[in-house]
């Protein structure tokens, strides 16, 4: 009975230690806000050939990825106005899994992995756009 019972702890031991790795690579990392603000921000700006910039169709959209107006004569938003973006851009992502975050699969080609229609096109034709790469490492927890 006792043996059986010092069994058990051990086993639960070890289960405990090889599951430990496991849950530290599953902790989802935090979304850096001055990245953000800092790298991707000025990708939904930024105009890329044969491309309508982002902002052009997605400034108050009527979609889920809805940035926000620009004061006019500003080229980048106000603190305010980035905290909105940050938090709209925010539920589109799955924190540590760009692969499955919308705001980066709705503007990549199809046969890269994005999803099969955007109105906007395909923007990052591969995963090694280094635009795409940017919203990627967000989405990691990259920080500045
Ligand atoms: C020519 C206009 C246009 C451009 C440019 C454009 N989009 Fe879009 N986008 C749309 C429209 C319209 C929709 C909604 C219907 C659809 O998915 O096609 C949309 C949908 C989306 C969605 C999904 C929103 C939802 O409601 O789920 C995301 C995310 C997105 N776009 C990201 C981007 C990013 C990032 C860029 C720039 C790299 C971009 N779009 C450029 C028109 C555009």
């Amino acid at each position: 009975m006792a043996a059986r019972r010092v069994k058990l702890v051990v086993m639960a031991a070890l289960l405990a230690a090889a599951a430990a790795p496991l849950m530290t690579l599953r902790a989802a990392p935090a979304l850096d806000y001055e990245f953000f603000k800092a790298r991707v921000q000025p990708v939904f700006l930024q105009k890329r050939d044969g491309h309508t910039r982002c902002y052009v169709c997605h400034a108050e959209s009527n979609n889920a990825f809805r940035l926000e107006r620009l004061s006019p004569g500003a080229s980048t938003w106000s603190e305010e106005q980035s905290r909105k973006n940050f938090g709209m851009a925010s539920i589109l992502v799955n924190p540590g899994d760009p692969e499955t975050s919308r705001l980066l699969q709705q503007p990549l080609a199809p046969e890269a992995g994005g999803n099969v229609f955007h109105s906007g096109g395909r923007q990052f034709a591969s995963k090694d756009d280094p635009n795409w790469k940017i919203l990627a490492d967000w989405v990691n927890g990259e920080k500045l």
